[in-house]
């Protein structure tokens, strides 16, 4: 049996999709069932949905063996997981954008809104540039339109929010997209079985 956490909402159903291809469905799931954790004894899997922030708990602690997350969370959180597989799924860029009309003014420090405090201090730093972080937990657009910061580092799939907030990317940091990732003595205990997971969901 293999335990998996999945990302609640559109990024977790594309990976159920791609599970359930592979091999790994699970008869009673249901995209609109408010049930937590889904079963099938012979695939021998067994689902949690949870907040996509929570994924790397549940796998770093070992309630789940593995789970899907996206990029952007391991670069912030930096669990103590293996990174086993690029799905290839929910596909962005990680961003710094401004208002339109924005220049940057190296005298004082630049005032960053965003959810991924560690990651947007490890890129100003290793660019040299200080920096002042205002730390939001969403809406993240909102702040340099309302002047509480000069720019934003948060993630940019289509483009439309910042295009409807009148926004520009000033600098693209990363790409970004959904990674399998495994819990260490799950991996060491469980290895064979892990292994013909990641590769069927390769395609192998
Ligand atoms: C994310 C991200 C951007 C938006 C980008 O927000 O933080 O705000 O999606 O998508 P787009 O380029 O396709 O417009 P999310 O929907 O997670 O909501 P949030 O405001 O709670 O962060």
């Amino acid at each position: 049996m293999i335990n998996i956490a999945l990302p609640k909402g559109r990024l977790g159903e594309k990976v159920y999709a791609a599970l359930a291809a592979a091999g790994y469905g699970c008869k009673e799931y249901s995209p609109n069932s408010r049930k937590l954790i889904f079963r099938d004894d012979q695939n021998g899997v067994s689902y949690f949905w949870v907040k996509p922030s929570d994924v790397a708990v549940y796998v770093e602690l070992g309630a789940a063996d593995v789970g899907v997350l996206g990029k952007d969370l391991i670069d912030e959180m930096q669990p103590d997981v293996y990174e086993l597989l690029d799905l290839k799924l929910g596909t962005c860029r990680m961003c710094i954008a401004a208002l339109k009309d924005f220049e940057d003014d190296f005298v004082k420090p630049l005032r960053v809104a965003t959810k991924f405090v560690r990651s947007a201090e490890k890129y100003f730093s290793s660019v040299g540039r200080e920096i002042e972080i205002i730390h939001l937990n969403g809406s993240i657009e909102l702040a340099p339109v309302l002047g509480l910061s000069d720019v934003i580092f948060d993630l940019v799939e289509t483009g439309k929010t910042l295009t409807e907030n009148n926004l520009k990317i000033v600098r693209q940091v990363s790409s970004i997209s959904a990674r399998l990732i495994a819990n260490k003595s799950s991996y060491q205990f469980g290895r064979k079985e892990i292994d013909r997971l990641t590769e069927r969901l390769k395609g192998g």
